[in-house]
């Protein structure tokens, strides 16, 4: 006789399953852990062993080969800082300060994939319906394959979601849906953590993407975006100065992409407008006589791009002078504000100093040390920079300047912009010169490169 197999002997006779969604557990509980009901888990007799099959373990050469069908909006600008579109069933978060236009944003794409045929759900828990057609119009969002959605109940909003089974839904935003069998109010720890679990749960079981908007929060207040950020797929903030018209889609979390790249769009009348050329755009309001301003060629992600350091200096009155940073990091402020008093001479111990980064931008990169030294310098000896000009370089802490990465792109962009000079690390050209239409003037320290530029 053949040896009876082990499932056989170990089989279970009964399972509680829930009588909204159908999952079954072995022991009962008080709520569904798929669908998130109370109370649904009933017994019954289990199905045979072989209605489910073990996994398996799949050979990765199967599936590393296998075409991801990204959902690309058409928008070069945000394609680009998703990775190259929505992956099916993916969760992804757009955080960003109340009004900077997460919901103008994420309308618009919503409009551009219904245009191309994509099934959309836009669930907006913030605004009416009527609210949401008259900014549609605004946007010229004709409004075919989109479907609005004003209901805070998340389950009952994904249920209406399951019947339209939609490509992409939207939820505007995370703080005002809420799970009703939880008691703390929407917008609580709770409520947005266990909400963005049922959503990554549906997400998944789906294969639909999910956006949701998650309002950045006074902390403590309410719940913000930071509190979901582990959970979902993709992180993106959108930025900008609330004075400024421009905006940047920045990645900081992508599981199924680069998080270096960064979208730039600028805030019109009809909503925002892709800036496919943002040098140009950063650099249109330069001054003629540019007393405290340079220009560095930075590197976003793939891209070059020039933007304007500005820099004030002026007497104190106060015992110990201010240092204001806009766009960068205050703590390299206080080491390039050191180091120039330090190392090159300049009297700064009683000086207040701004420095600003033009049109809301944020630059990272120490790569911008060496611009914002010689802004501060230029405004303190009221002395204006050639205009055809771009500086770039990290500063060390003892006056030294420190090569960068990508020099040969960041030089083509200046070129191309009609820059003819640029003050770099005399150690970047350790490795020969880049091919570039544009002079190179190398410095080894902060004390020399202000002697080539400003003596
Ligand atoms: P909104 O998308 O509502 O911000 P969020 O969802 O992030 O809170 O954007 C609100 C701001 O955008 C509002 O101050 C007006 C401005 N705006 C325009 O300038 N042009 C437009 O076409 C639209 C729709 C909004
Ligand atoms: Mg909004």
């Amino acid at each position: 006789m053949a040896a009876k197999p082990m499932a056989a002997s170990k089989r279970v006779s009964s399972v509680f399953a829930c009588q909204e969604c159908g999952w079954e557990s072995l022991r009962w509980q008080g709520q569904c852990a798929a669908c998130g009901a109370w109370n649904t888990l009933v017994e019954r007799q289990a199905a045979p062993p072989a209605a489910r099959a073990p996994a398996t373990p799949v050979e990765m050469s199967a599936l590393v080969g296998e075409e991801v069908g990204r959902l690309a909006l058409g928008w070069p600008e945000f394609d680009r800082v998703l990775g190259g579109g929505f992956v099916p069933g993916s969760l992804v978060l757009l955080g960003g300060d109340p009004g900077i236009g997460k919901s103008t944003l994420l309308l618009q794409a919503a409009g551009t994939m219904a245009e191309a045929g994509g099934r959309v759900l836009y669930l907006s828990g913030e605004e009416s319906a009527r609210q949401l057609s008259l900014r549609a119009r605004r946007l010229g969002i004709g409004g075919r394959n989109l479907y609005l959605l004003t209901e805070t109940d998340l389950q009952a909003a994904l249920a209406a979601a399951e019947s339209l089974s939609p490509d992409i839904v939207i939820i505007d935003s995370i703080q005002t849906v809420y799970m009703p069998e939880l008691a703390s109010a929407p917008g609580s720890v709770t409520q947005v953590r266990e909400c963005a679990l049922a959503l990554l749960r549906w997400a998944k079981e789906r294969g639909v993407s999910i956006c949701i908007v998650g309002h950045v929060t006074k902390e403590g207040e309410l719940a913000g975006p930071r509190l979901v950020e582990h959970i979902v797929d993709v992180v993106l903030y959108l930025e900008g100065e609330r004075f400024s018209s421009y905006r940047i889609l920045r990645g900081v979390k992508n599981r199924f992409g680069s998080v270096a790249e960064i979208g730039v769009f600028e805030m019109t009348g009809g909503g925002l407008a892709e800036v496919e050329n943002p040098s140009e755009l950063f650099l249109a309001e330069r001054p003629e006589e540019a007393v405290g301003s340079v220009i560095i060629p930075t590197v976003e992600g793939s891209r070059p791009l020039l933007v304007e350091v500005q820099a004030l200096t002026s007497p104190s009155v106060l015992a110990i002078p201010r240092r204001t940073a806009n766009g960068i990091d205050a703590g390299r402020l206080l080491l390039v504000a050191a180091v120039l008093s330090r190392r090159a001479g300049l009297a700064l111990a009683t000086q207040d100093i701004i420095v600003n980064v033009v049109g809301g931008l944020r630059v990272q990169e120490p790569a911008i040390d060496l611009a914002v030294a010689l802004a501060i310098a230029s405004s303190l000896r009221d002395r204006a920079l050639p205009l055809d000009l771009v500086a770039l370089g990290e500063v060390g802490l003892t006056g030294e300047l420190r090569s960068v990465a990508h020099l040969e792109r960041r030089l083509a962009e200046a070129a191309r912009l009609g820059f003819r000079r640029c003050l770099l690390p005399r150690s970047a050209l350790r490795r020969g010169r880049p091919e570039v239409e544009i002079e190179l003037l190398p410095a080894a320290t902060v004390r020399e490169a202000l002697r080539v530029v400003l003596a």
